[in-house]
């Protein structure tokens, strides 16, 4: 039922937590979650009724109505307080760092998260740092030729120094990963070296970010010798 980047996101949810899947779209993780018996129940929420209409044809295909909970919710701003004290962890997956991090911004939990952007996985993880969330476990999967982040956090209020590796599992996923990111970050530091109007913040970061990539590559170069 799960693909392997469902797949890697369920691989981190902490057992026996009341779960919350935020954007939840297809249900899927929930659904398969509560069937595994991992979380005794979920809430799924979306912030469109499209979305959470293809989220009850799943639930009802496979009698979980009573274990999952439907709800249209903005981020975590709907959800009624006693609802949101009973998650144990929430679930923000397959969307922009960007909109991951405005969810978090808008309304404070210190439960657990399962994060999964697609994209800004870095000003995602700068905001992390900055904001006193540890990242327990980071995890890397490949699908075809796309490669996926996943990481498990909780907020301990510690502000941190920009640490984009923290918790990284260091297997061959990884390192590929490293490899593309570095391919990524190099074509843009050559398309900015072409261009008169350079953002200077963003072009720092890339290097900062390149030297960091290249620092693990090596560090694993080394113990492999
Ligand atoms: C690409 S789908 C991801 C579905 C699923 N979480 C996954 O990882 O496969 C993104 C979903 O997030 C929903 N979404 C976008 N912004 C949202 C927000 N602010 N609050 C809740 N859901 C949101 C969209 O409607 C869409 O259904």
């Amino acid at each position: 039922m799960l693909d392997a980047r469902l797949s890697m996101v369920y691989s981190l949810l902490p057992d026996g937590e009341f779960l919350c899947d935020i954007g939840t779209d297809h249900c899927k993780l929930a659904v398969y979650a509560a069937e595994q018996g991992r979380v005794p129940g979920a809430l799924a929420t979306d912030l469109r009724r499209g979305p959470l209409a293809a989220a009850r044809k799943t639930v009802e295909a496979h009698a979980m109505t009573d274990n999952i909970q439907l709800m249209l919710s903005d981020g975590f701003i709907n959800i009624p307080q006693k609802l949101f004290d009973k998650i144990g962890c929430f679930v923000i997956a397959g969307m922009g760092g960007e909109l991951i991090e405005s969810i978090l911004r808008k309304r404070f939990t210190d439960k657990w998260l399962v994060l999964q952007p697609m994209s800004a996985v870095f000003e995602l993880n700068l905001f992390l740092c900055e904001n006193g969330y540890a990242v327990k476990k980071r995890v890397f999967c490949r699908d075809g030729d796309k490669m996926y982040t996943a990481l498990l956090c909780r907020h301990d209020g510690a502000l941190r120094k920009f640490c984009p590796f923290e918790g990284a599992v260091r297997d061959e996923n990884f390192y590929l990963y490293l490899e593309k990111e570095l391919f990524r970050i190099k074509k843009a530091l050559e398309g900015m070296s072409r261009s008169d109007n350079v953002d200077a913040e963003r072009k720092r970061g890339l290097e900062r970010l390149e030297r960091i990539i290249i620092s693990n590559m090596t560090e694993r170069k080394n113990e492999n010798q």
